[in-house]
């Protein structure tokens, strides 16, 4: 029986029963399901597990050369429990015939329905006025709808689709930017492609959802922010340094913006003392706009199915691999 090992998810009730259930599915499919919990990631540990199974779980932390040379015969496969790939040295993994995949689609709805909240709850202005009811001075602070708003989608993937499906009911005019755009997806959400900067001073709510890369490095920085309309929101669920934060710092402190969420950032966990932390017109999130039982279910499952696939010789999707040239290297 071939062997995966998962390094996701901390010791909680709910990963028990997830991991349980992963087990018995895995095990529906001939495979044996290890869970290693990581609450320090401890990378000896990690390459022990790696070399005693044939594919690995991995989460956000780096997986490079110095992982990859040691993992010998056994292991072939790296499934990324989620999208984002930044951290994961692809050209390595493709030296060492490693093949690495993701789990593409499988959180889109948790993370595109955590987009959504953040810019209607910062439109109406929900941080500033639970302050206002825990300070026992009973003013109401008078925020915007979002129905019929124009908003800007920045990268058009899995995420950027389903925000564009939820907002159907807004009836919202939606301006995407995406430099390699599925030009069908976008006429089906009745959205139309725009250039980067249109979005930003355009848009009445910008959602992020590109990967981090250096075409998005500091994608939001101070000259775009200040285009932003006085009461326009922008919200990145993406990951950080897309968003440029001492720049976004100041315009929300300036009041030049109405608002915005994050749920990453350039450094993870964000340190209390970050400025960000001091103001009303923003929400912070720490990294779980895909944390939801829905999506870490789906995303398990999928995993499991992506190793039997990949086992049983079945062609993987070009959205979940991520490294097609392992296949040259491949011992
Ligand atoms: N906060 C979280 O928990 C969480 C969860 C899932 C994904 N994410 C992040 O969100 C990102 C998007 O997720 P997804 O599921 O939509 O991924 P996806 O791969 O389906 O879509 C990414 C989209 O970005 C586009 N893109 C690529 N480079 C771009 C650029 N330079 N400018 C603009 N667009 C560009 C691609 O063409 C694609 O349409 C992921 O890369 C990941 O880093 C975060």
């Amino acid at each position: 029986m071939k062997r995966i090992v998962s390094f996701f998810g901390e010791h909680s009730e709910v990963f028990e029963e997830l991991n349980e259930r992963t087990r018995k599915y895995a095990l529906s499919k001939d495979i044996e399901y290890m869970w290693h919990s990581q609450e320090d990631f401890n990378q000896e540990e990690v390459v022990k597990d790696l070399q005693n199974s044939e594919a690995g779980l991995i989460d956000i932390e780096p997986y490079g050369e110095d992982i990859f040379k040691q993992l010998g015969d056994r292991c072939k496969l790296l499934i990324r429990f989620g999208v984002g790939f930044d951290k994961v040295d692809l050209n390595a993994a493709t030296k060492y015939g490693l093949c690495i995949t993701r789990t593409t689609g499988a959180n889109s709805m948790s993370v595109a329905e955590m987009a959504l909240s953040m810019i209607v709850a910062l439109r109406r202005q929900h941080v500033v006025n639970r302050a206002t009811v825990n300070s026992g001075v009973w003013t109401k602070n008078i925020g915007n709808e979002t129905y019929g708003k124009t908003i800007g989608i920045i990268g058009f993937g899995a995420t950027g689709q389903r925000l564009a499906k939820l907002l159907t009911g807004f009836d919202c005019n939606i301006l995407v930017y995406d430099p390699y755009p599925n030009k069908k997806l976008i006429e089906k959400y009745n959205a139309k492609l725009a250039e980067i900067d249109e979005i930003f001073a355009q848009c009445d709510a910008i959602s992020i959802h590109v990967p981090y890369c250096p075409e998005t490095h500091m994608l939001a920085n101070e000259d775009r922010l200040r285009m932003m309309k006085s009461n326009a929101v922008i919200v990145c669920t993406a990951r950080g340094n897309i968003v440029d934060e001492e720049a976004l710092y100041k315009v929300l402190k300036e009041k030049k913006i109405g608002g915005a969420g994050l749920d990453v950032y350039s450094e993870e966990p964000l340190p209390a003392s970050s400025p960000l932390t001091t103001l009303d017109n923003v929400i912070l999130t720490p990294h779980v706009a895909s944390q939801t039982y829905e999506a870490l279910w789906a995303t398990y499952k999928k995993a499991i199915d992506i190793m039997d696939d990949f086992y049983n010789g079945r062609e993987l999707l070009k959205s979940d691999l991520l490294n097609p040239e392992y296949k040259e290297n491949i011992k």
